[in-house]
């Protein structure tokens, strides 16, 4: 039975992930770092959620563990009605779910043909038939928008971007519902991003696929992105529809990043955040934001951590202070939500520029 409703494929329910560290011989006690600390979140059929936050805030290992490629310490994954780690085995998962790496080169095989990269998961998942893996490698190159010759190359004979065409299709051959994209424009060339992000937003309407978008820029998943999961030392922060979050941010760290966004179209203003994100080893009291936020009062300080608040409808912000700091737009001003399945607004959005 399914465990999930009918327009979810997945849900993230208390999801905690502590790796331990320390505790060799002569060193340190052992210790627990919490990468993802209590998270909850949802994707929908068709749907692309952003998740958005710095370096080390826990982005990777959360969709490590949606994969089943990292065991939760606390709370379950369950994807497509099934729970990961449990009914869910490795090959039953990775038709399900798949993942676009940040760094196409370093994430393909260098001795390996496109043809070979291609073919091993359709062999593992039991496709045996020649002329079958021929015909879906062959359809496959051209979905990303790459010849059928380049079936025979090897990874160094392609740019950057044509090697991420090779890694989208390696996450689609065997035609997941999920992928989860992990920074995957981050190491291009600017003027081939909008290429892979257009590439990206057109498999998802034709192949109907539900997207986990990952970034430390807000700016990326500004063009892709329904919904918006704002991550912070392992917390989700700030969530809600993609029109809120740029147009009314409530958690001072997604106003900071919104306004580390470097274009003109920036629709909320905040102040940019400078230093580190603490040492997930030894988390500050109270709300974790509390040493960089420029909207700091004692009682920030003061321990438990603050809830995830539902401030409106869809729209969840984790600041002890939101009381003052948020004002929720009147129901009349609020944009038409676009449903996860329906168009995008991009009339709204900034440009891409076309590269
Ligand atoms: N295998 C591991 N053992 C111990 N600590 C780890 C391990 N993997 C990640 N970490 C730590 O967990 C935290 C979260 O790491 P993670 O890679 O998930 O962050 P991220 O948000 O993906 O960062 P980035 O944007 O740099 O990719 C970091 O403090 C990292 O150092
Ligand atoms: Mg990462």
């Amino acid at each position: 039975m399914s465990k999930l409703s009918d327009d979810t494929i997945l849900k993230v329910e208390n999801l905690a992930i502590h790796y331990p560290v320390g505790g060799g011989f002569l060193s340190k006690p052992r210790r627990h770092l919490h990468a993802v600390d209590g998270v909850d979140l949802e994707l929908k059929r068709g749907e692309c959620l952003g998740l958005v936050g710095e370096s080390g805030c826990g982005k990777s290992t959360l969709a490590l563990s949606i994969l089943g490629l990292q065991q939760p310490t606390r709370g379950q994954v369950i994807v497509d009605g099934h729970e990961v780690g449990d009914g869910l085995d490795r090959m039953a998962r990775a038709r399900i779910t798949q993942m676009v790496f940040q760094d196409p080169y370093s994430s393909l095989n260098p001795r390996q043909t496109v043809r070979k990269t291609l073919e091993m998961p359709l062999r593992v998942h039991g496709i045996r038939s020649a002329g079958e893996i021929g015909d879906r490698i062959g359809e496959m190159l051209k979905r990303v928008g790459l010849r059928p010759e380049a079936a025979e190359r090897y990874p160094h004979e392609f740019s950057g971007g044509q090697r991420q065409r090779i890694g989208i299709a390696r996450a689609l051959i065997l035609e997941p519902k999920i992928v989860i994209l992990d920074e995957p424009v981050s190491a291009l060339d600017v003027s081939i991003r909008a290429q892979i992000i257009n590439l990206l937003l057109e498999l998802k309407e034709t192949l109907g696929l539900s997207y986990i978008m990952i970034s430390h820029d807000l700016g990326v998943v500004e063009h892709m992105s329904d919904r918006v999961a704002v991550m912070y030392l392992g917390r989700i922060v700030e969530t809600g529809s993609w029109e809120t979050i740029f147009s009314n941010p409530g958690h001072p760290y997604t106003r900071a990043l919104i306004a580390a966004i470097p274009d003109p179209f920036k629709r909320a203003s905040g102040t940019k955040i400078t230093g580190e994100i603490p040492n997930p080893l030894d988390p500050p009291t109270g709300c974790g934001f509390h040493p960089r936020c420029p909207e700091m009062r004692d009682i920030c300080r003061t321990p438990p951590t603050p809830e995830l608040d539902e401030v409106e409808t869809g729209h969840f912000i984790r600041c002890r202070r939101v009381g003052e700091l948020f004002t929720p737009r009147q129901i009349s001003e609020q944009p038409q939500g676009h449903s996860s399945n329906g168009p995008h607004p991009d009339s709204f959005r900034p440009r891409l520029p076309i590269g």
